[in-house]
């Protein structure tokens, strides 16, 4: 099975930024472990702060993986272009957020992707992402 985690805008910065919303841990840290874990699936990680270069990725694996994880972060709140992006592919999408979006700023409580994705984690810290490899398992 392969899953492509992607992370959008401001994700690079985890580990440093904000970290008592989102953690002491880098991506690439936590990556690592989330390949020792689930070493039966094949994982990969591609993160970008530019809004074409996710839409490009989505279309790239979009219609050869098995899944995508996708943390859009700011994005998901404003792009109509990822929305429709999602739409496109075949491969289904999981939306994850580290924090909980709707206990925080009204302008985070609107997803423009959900509504394309097979489903929503969020608030579960980095381990949403786990989380949504785990439901890819056991389907
Ligand atoms: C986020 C939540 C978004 O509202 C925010 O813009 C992010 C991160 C999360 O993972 O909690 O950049 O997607």
């Amino acid at each position: 099975m392969k899953i492509q985690i992607i992370n959008g805008p401001n994700l690079n910065l985890l580990g440093k930024r904000e970290p008592e919303t989102y953690g002491n841990q880098t991506f690439e840290e936590y990556f690592a472990t989330l390949k020792n874990r689930f070493s039966e699936i094949e994982l990969f990680y591609y993160q970008s702060n530019v809004e074409g270069e996710l839409i490009n990725k989505l279309h790239d694996v979009g219609f050869s993986f098995d899944a995508i994880i996708l943390n859009a972060g700011a994005y998901t709140h404003t792009s109509v272009a990822l929305h429709d992006a999602i739409a496109a592919i075949k491969t289904p999408v999981i939306e994850v957020h580290i924090s909980n979006v709707y206990a925080r700023e009204e302008f985070r409580h609107k997803s423009l992707i959900t509504s394309k994705c097979i489903g929503l984690i969020t608030g579960f810290g980095i381990e949403g992402y786990a989380m949504a490899i785990q439901h890819m398992q056991r389907k």
